[in-house]
């Protein structure tokens, strides 16, 4: 007999403690239907209100792993290690991370989502490369991890299917920002993927999707905690997500600087994110002792090539066009490219990532609705950032857009977004806090 969700509602409400099996049996509720769509969003926001201890949240997290398949990897001995960011604006380190780790010996499953507001998401960067399927079922998932060493797929109903419908419910009902919430949510999917271990990338600054340090903080904390109260080993890195990183901003565009950043001509932000987080996944899967040592590996496997062919032929079994790798052109280009020029002298003073994240929705690149169609080729490249010399009709950006309206609207949001004074700024440390 399972527990009265009614009775477990009012107990959260009162601010009391949820034991194991009481959250089980509302997971179990929320995977056949039993708890009502009412039921469920007065729990979740008993949870938002109240908060969680670390006990529960992790009872939580289980529960909502074990609502589908927890996928094992028999036949891929390397430690199994994935990396999430809780995503931001041009960040494309998991497209690059990936082929950089799997050539180092560690295999990477990874499961991404689409973009979520203002921010890019992997599934749907990967979606610019022609034919690239991520549509996976858990068997050609793990297939492809064990002829690659990687493998890239969207969620799937087979796995934490608890987290869809709850998600869903969050979104609805003003219960997103909750710390135990998100945290059970990204590792329950995390978990059934199966790792060993877990390197979390969590952004903060004004296009992350917690701005505000102290928050991004205790998110690094409880995701830690949790991560490893579930068995796996997990370290976490705080990134600044103040500015955008990279310079292409996009997701044709963002597939194109990861595939010039493959052949050695890479942003230096994106190349430092990149190496600290596979530094850190070496380190988890014992492949390195330190992480000068794990820099060192991975730096030269980048320069060697060899995360070059592993992309390439990740692309060939995944079913994406593996010409892209020596003529990016074949990825296709928006129609009008505009560009954006600095109408007086100075430095670039500042790169709003948020405001050219709105951008990006507005052209087309990202979604208002879930089930708005996103057009890859949208976007905009910055050809100047932050702490820039610009003078007088410089380029500071160009717009990729759909149509020359769409275009010239962007355009004049860019410029807002990327003003030129006197004063010449550094951008903040990228690497603000580690755990491990
Ligand atoms: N990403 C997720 O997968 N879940 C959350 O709750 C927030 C971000």
């Amino acid at each position: 007999m399972r527990h009265h969700p009614a009775r477990l509602i009012r107990k959260k409400r009162d601010g009391g403690e949820l034991a194991a099996d009481e959250i089980r049996d509302l997971v179990a509720g929320v995977v056949d239907g039993t708890l009502g769509d009412a039921q469920l969003g007065a729990f979740l926001m008993a949870v938002c209100c109240n908060g969680m201890t670390a006990a529960e949240t992790a009872q939580l997290t289980l529960a909502m792993r074990d609502s589908g398949r927890v996928l094992r990897h028999p036949n891929v001995p390397r430690a199994k290690i994935d990396k999430h960011s809780t995503g931001g604006v041009g960040d494309k380190v998991s497209l690059l991370l990936a082929p950089l780790v799997a050539a180092a010996g560690v295999a990477v499953p990874m499961i991404s989502g689409r973009g979520l507001g203002h921010t890019g998401g992997t599934i749907d960067k990967l979606a610019a490369i022609p034919g690239y399927r991520t549509d996976l079922t858990c068997e050609q998932f793990q297939q492809i991890l064990e002829q690659c060493g990687y493998a890239m797929a969207r969620a799937n109903a087979e796995l934490a299917p608890a987290d869809g419908r709850m998600y869903a419910t969050r979104d609805v009902t003003g219960t997103v920002e909750s710390i135990p919430l998100i945290t059970a949510s990204i590792l329950s999917k995390k978990l059934a993927e199966g790792i060993d271990g877990l390197v979390m990338d969590v952004k903060t600054g004004r296009a992350a999707f917690m701005p505000d340090e102290a928050d991004a903080v205790v998110l690094m904390e409880s995701i830690v905690n949790v991560g490893r109260a579930a068995g796996i080993r997990v370290a976490a890195l705080l990134t600044d997500m103040d500015h955008p990183l990279g310079r292409g901003l996009g997701n044709a565009l963002e597939v194109v600087e990861v595939l010039r950043a493959l052949d050695g001509d890479c942003p230096g932000d994106l190349r430092e994110v990149t190496l600290a987080l596979g530094a850190e996944m070496l380190l988890l899967a014992g492949v390195a002792t330190d992480l000068d040592a794990a820099r060192a590996i991975l730096a030269g496997l980048w320069q060697d090539g060899v995360a070059r062919q592993v992309f390439q032929h990740n692309l060939e079994v995944q079913g994406g066009d593996p010409r892209i790798v020596d003529d990016p052109g074949l990825l296709g280009r928006a129609p009008h490219v505009v560009a954006v020029e600095a109408q007086r002298a100075g430095y670039v003073t500042d790169v709003d990532p948020l405001a050219l994240g709105h951008v990006i929705v507005d052209l087309g690149g990202g979604r208002r609705q879930p089930q708005d169609a996103v057009d890859p080729h949208v976007g905009i490249v910055l050809a100047k950032t932050l702490g820039e010399q610009a003078q007088v009709g410089d380029a500071l950006a160009f717009v990729h857009a759909r149509t020359a309206v769409a275009a010239a609207g962007a355009a004049a949001a860019v410029a807002a977004a990327m003003p030129v004074g006197e004063e010449r700024l550094r951008r903040h440390p990228l690497l603000k806090r580690r755990m491990a």
